[in-house]
């Protein structure tokens, strides 16, 4: 049988078809707009997904028998709030993830309800990214709309219910709304009387694997599927990508290098960290995880290549930096939308600091890398302060592919580097829970131990670890420097 994986991202959707067996039979994508109507804000068009994703299976189905599709099963994009009225119409454009407007509304509920209010409720603290700061922010800003919400949903949700007519979400996603208790996987109450909105306006919870429906007859003829096709709940993209890394059972780690970086930590427990500058979130496997998050990864690479110094050629200007490992006296810091893990500050910017007259445009590249992989560092950091003992780490994500990247991650974070053979991020660990949903898979640690395989490691080198130790050291000094030059 097949399993479709969605991976719905910031800038494309990718699809994967699955066999059974794990191996991939076909890939494809589809790019869709994203705006910035003003500085800080970030915004996508809830119905330019549904296209994209319609688009993209009809181009992974043709020439494939589609009698043998069983499942679909997404990972996507977190926080994103979408909101549909009565009528199933969608409110107004998609407020995501990386969008930083609501600062007084997240102040308000870190100062005025407090931080231990919500750690209790939701084992987490406000962020401007996560969704019920951007519910207030609505009812602050554009009361009509809040009166008209009758439905809230997360980015994928609301393919999944495009797909089958089911209001469903599950827990790895909606821990990142701040309405979850996160440790007893149901709705808080509380947050709920505290964004003004009522249960029946959220989704049902499912977990990740479990079935939420089947496709809706117009749909699947209108893919030329069988309406047997049952769709899984899914996942948030990281809670995905770790299923699709094998990241499940105690203290495995993935550092994801997408448009964002994260850093996911699963656990076979729930925690609840004194220091919620990262994130204690349910894990797709019916488990729990930590994640750090960092808003710009490799989009702020794509940002220096193609805006600044106007390449997509990568690699090129990659070339050289090898020789240089350790030896950057430039200082980037990867602040470009604000940050979210460690700093939680929407309004600092990034930093290139350092700079003398030998300063090379080899230099500034190497140190725009250096500095997604310094923030990486500062969520290990943490980790080891809640007796968290990595051993070791995989990787995922477009940036992954950059063997130098991987390298200078290696070695900030003094850890084996774990690469996997099939490295497809959200769309695998869809499709696998999708498999799972199915029932070709007992569990998803039984489907990631038969699927996933470590292909290569890069490992630390002890001379770099102490060059990169060192550089690190002021690299955590430059945050508290200049943060009020951003106030
Ligand atoms: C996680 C987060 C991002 C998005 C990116 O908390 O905000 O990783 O999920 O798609």
């Amino acid at each position: 049988m097949y399993y479709i994986g969605i991976d719905l991202g910031t800038s494309a959707v990718k699809l994967l078809l699955m066999k059974g067996d794990g191996s991939i039979e076909k890939i494809s994508n589809r790019e869709y707009p994203l705006y910035f109507p003003k500085t800080g804000w970030s915004e996508q068009n809830a119905e330019d997904w549904i296209t994209a994703v319609k688009d993209g299976l009809r181009e992974l189905l043709s020439g494939i028998d589609r009698s043998e599709v069983a499942g679909i099963g997404a990972g996507g994009q977190m926080h994103g709030l979408v909101i549909l009225d009565e009528d199933d119409r969608v409110i107004r454009p998609v407020i995501l993830w990386n969008d930083g407007r609501t600062q007084e509304e997240t102040d308000w509920l870190n100062h005025e309800i407090g931080e231990d209010v919500l750690g209790r409720e939701t084992a987490n603290i406000a962020f401007a990214g996560f969704t019920a700061p951007k519910i207030l922010w609505v009812k602050n800003h554009e009361p009509e709309n809040f009166r008209r919400i009758a439905k809230i949903m997360l980015p994928k949700d609301y393919v999944n219910y495009v797909l089958t007519g089911a209001f469903a979400t599950e827990y790895s996603d909606a821990s990142g709304m701040l309405l979850l208790n996160v440790e007893n996987k149901c709705w808080s109450k509380k947050m709920l009387e505290i964004c003004g909105i009522t249960e029946n306006q959220l989704p049902k919870l499912y977990e990740s694997y479990e079935v939420v429906g089947t496709l809706k007859p117009e749909i699947a003829e209108e893919l030329g599927l069988p309406e047997t096709v049952k769709v899984v709940a899914g996942a948030g993209d990281n809670a995905a990508a770790a299923v699709g890394t094998g990241t499940v059972g105690p203290d495995q780690c993935n550092v994801s290098l997408g448009t964002s970086g994260t850093m996911f930590i699963s656990s076979r427990t729930f925690k609840n960290p004194e220091n919620h500058a990262i994130h204690s979130f349910a894990h797709a496997d019916g488990t729990w995880h930590l994640m750090a998050c960092m808003l710009s990864a490799a989009s702020g690479n794509k940002w220096w290549n193609e805006e600044i110094l106007g390449t997509d050629d990568y690699n090129k200007e990659q070339e050289g930096i090898a020789e240089h490992l350790g030896d950057n006296e430039v200082f980037y810091t990867p602040y470009l939308m604000g940050e979210r893990f460690p700093h939680n500050d929407t309004k600092v910017r990034a930093m290139f600091i350092g700079m003398s007259m030998n300063t090379t445009r080899r230099d500034m590249t190497q140190a725009v890398l250096e500095g997604v992989a310094f923030s990486f560092r500062d969520a290990l950091e943490v980790a080891k302060e809640l007796g968290i003992d990595l051993k070791r780490t995989k990787i995922c994500g477009g940036g992954a592919k950059s063997p130098l990247w991987r390298r200078i991650i290696a070695n900030v974070l003094n850890l084996p580097v774990d690469m996997i053979e099939s490295e497809q991020g959200p769309g695998l660990g869809g499709a696998m829970l999708a498999a799972v949903g199915c029932g070709e898979y007992a569990s998803v640690e039984a489907a990631a131990d038969a699927i996933v395989r470590v292909v290569g490691t890069v490992e630390p080198e002890p001379e770099l670890v102490k060059k990169y130790d060192e550089k690190y050291q002021t690299y955590r000094k430059l945050y508290p420097a200049v943060k009020e030059l951003f106030r």
